[in-house]
């Protein structure tokens, strides 16, 4: 059998050729389980990110847009959050849109580190930024943030970072609890400044994650598709229903890709059978109130300080601050 590692495609092992093998063997690994699943973070090639950027302007999602707002109306009392001189680690970066309005807002921001999974996107985000903030220092680095990183030493004054997009919400509240606690080591004596999306009417929740244009749906079955392109599987788009759903005990989205009929599915030499219905769960996003995020934030050990949510509360932003 040929190994998972010498299937990646070469355009894919060039940029990031860890991540690749990464998809692989998660992959097999989740196929082969029960419930099938797989973690939503190998939804972002570059084919998954451009579909994500499209899903940020569609109009039933309203998180980006949101929060976007709730930045630029809340910058300058953020910025006094964060402080001058600023070093942030801006974790799950993608497009630069965000971080241009903090940037903008803080007074002398030194170091800019944002952490992607997807290379290509980190690049030219980081030239622009370079070009349009002189005076900042930025050092992008390719990579799973969900993993221990390593992060060049702080300029000085203790480092801040920003989680934003609820990007906190593809983890499980004990999962967000171990992550917030291990950015802490990064971040002790500064803080974090996270997006969070909010618990609501789930009608609401449910066109977010089944927008008419079936934006979602393309971005959900893009999973398999990738797997087509770096791993040479054979799956047949066709054949799997992208299923979205609110779970309101769980205050969490699910996303599943659901097979319409019996069928056998091959990737790096494995047999994959599915019966009409069977389903790979691709992502969960957990929806929070503005105390349960706080109590679960304190859980990892850091202060809450201000929430800022729009007027129809959609969508909240945190500033946790870490003691020294
Ligand atoms: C990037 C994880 C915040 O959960 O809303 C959007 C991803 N999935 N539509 C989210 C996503 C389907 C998004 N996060």
């Amino acid at each position: 059998m040929t190994g998972p590692q010498r299937l990646v495609h070469p355009a894919a092992a060039a940029s990031a050729s860890v991540v690749s093998s990464d998809f692989a063997r998660e992959l097999l690994a989740g196929l082969a389980r029960r419930p099938r699943s797989v973690a939503p973070k190998f939804f972002y090639d570059a084919a998954g990110s451009a579909l994500f950027d499209r899903i940020c302007a569609l109009p039933e999602y309203y998180p980006t847009r949101t929060e976007l707002a709730l930045l630029a109306a809340k910058a300058g009392e953020i910025a006094a959050c964060m402080g001058a001189d600023a070093e942030i680690v801006e974790f799950g970066a993608g497009s630069s849109r965000k971080i241009r309005v903090l940037l903008e807002a803080l007074k002398r921001p030194q170091r800019f580190v944002p952490i992607d999974i997807s290379a290509d996107h980190l690049q030219g985000a980081a030239s622009a930024l370079r070009r349009d903030f002189p005076g900042l220092e930025v050092l992008p680095i390719g990579g799973d943030f969900t993993r221990p990183l390593a992060l060049p030493a702080p300029l000085g004054r203790p480092r801040v970072g920003f989680f934003p997009g609820s990007s906190i919400g593809n983890f499980t509240p004990d999962e967000a609890v171990a992550f917030l606690r291990q950015v802490s080591e990064l971040l002790r004596g500064g803080g974090l400044l996270v997006g969070v999306d909010l618990v609501k009417d789930p009608a609401l929740l449910h066109a977010a994650y089944n927008d008419a244009a079936g934006v979602t749906a393309d971005f959900n079955l893009n999973l398999l598709a990738r797997a087509n392109r770096e791993l040479g599987a054979d799956f047949d788009l066709a054949a799997f229903a992208h299923y979205a759903f609110y779970a309101p005990q769980r205050q969490r989205i699910e996303m599943h890709l659901v097979s319409r009929r019996e069928q056998r599915v091959h990737c790096c030499g494995h047999d994959f059978d599915f019966a009409e219905g069977d389903a790979i769960h691709t992502e969960n996003s957990y929806k929070y109130s503005v105390d349960g995020f706080r109590a679960l934030a304190s859980q990892a050990g850091y202060e809450p300080g201000p929430a800022w949510i729009d007027a129809q509360r959609l969508f909240s932003i945190h500033w946790l601050a870490l003691p020294a």
